[in-house]
């Protein structure tokens, strides 16, 4: 049985994410997206619990898809569930460098590879910061994010 695994912040999750997830769970047999707190980045926008509740509505549709919170490292994660692969999406050259390190990281770490997916050029421009900062301003997020997600987003910058 073959498992994979997508780690993210999904803060929160984009169609850029969404498309990942789906194209890889056409590959494995199943999928498990790890929502994590990015130690690197910024105070979050919503918890960890608000986007797993997100991702959860989003991800229904997808029966061998399930979404878990990632406390500590994702090496240890993967050996956990027992990870076929790490599987993350690139939207450009800038991306790689990180992901590259990140990936060799992991596979020192628990001798898990990380497999590459490029993301559909529709969505390469498409980031969660980016979407936070749309919404942030009352611009419209709704060709970007699931439904349920906009309406979140509009939920949470009300005036
Ligand atoms: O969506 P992001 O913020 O680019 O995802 C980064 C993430 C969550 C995959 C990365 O920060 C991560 O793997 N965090 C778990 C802790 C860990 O293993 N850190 C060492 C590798 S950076």
């Amino acid at each position: 049985m073959s498992i994979a695994l997508i780690p993210g912040s999904f803060d929160p999750v984009t169609n850029g994410h969404l498309d990942i997830v789906e194209r890889t769970a056409k590959k494995f047999d199943h999928v498990l997206v790890a929502v994590a707190t990015n130690s690197r980045k910024a105070a979050p926008l919503f918890t960890v619990e608000e986007r797993l509740v997100m991702l959860e509505d989003v991800l229904r549709p997808l029966p061998n898809v399930r979404a878990q919170p990632l406390r500590g490292l994702l090496a240890d994660f993967a050996l956990e569930h027992d990870v076929t692969a790490i599987v993350k999406g690139l939207r450009a050259v800038s991306d790689f460098d990180y992901e590259l390190q990140m990936a060799q990281l992991n596979l020192h770490l628990s001798g898990v590879d990380t497999l590459f997916m490029p993301t559909a050029p529709e969505h390469s421009f498409l980031s969660a910061t980016l979407v936070r900062e749309v919404a942030s301003y009352g611009g419209d997020v709704s060709s970007m994010v699931p439904p349920v997600v906009a309406q979140r987003l509009k939920e949470r910058f009300a005036r």
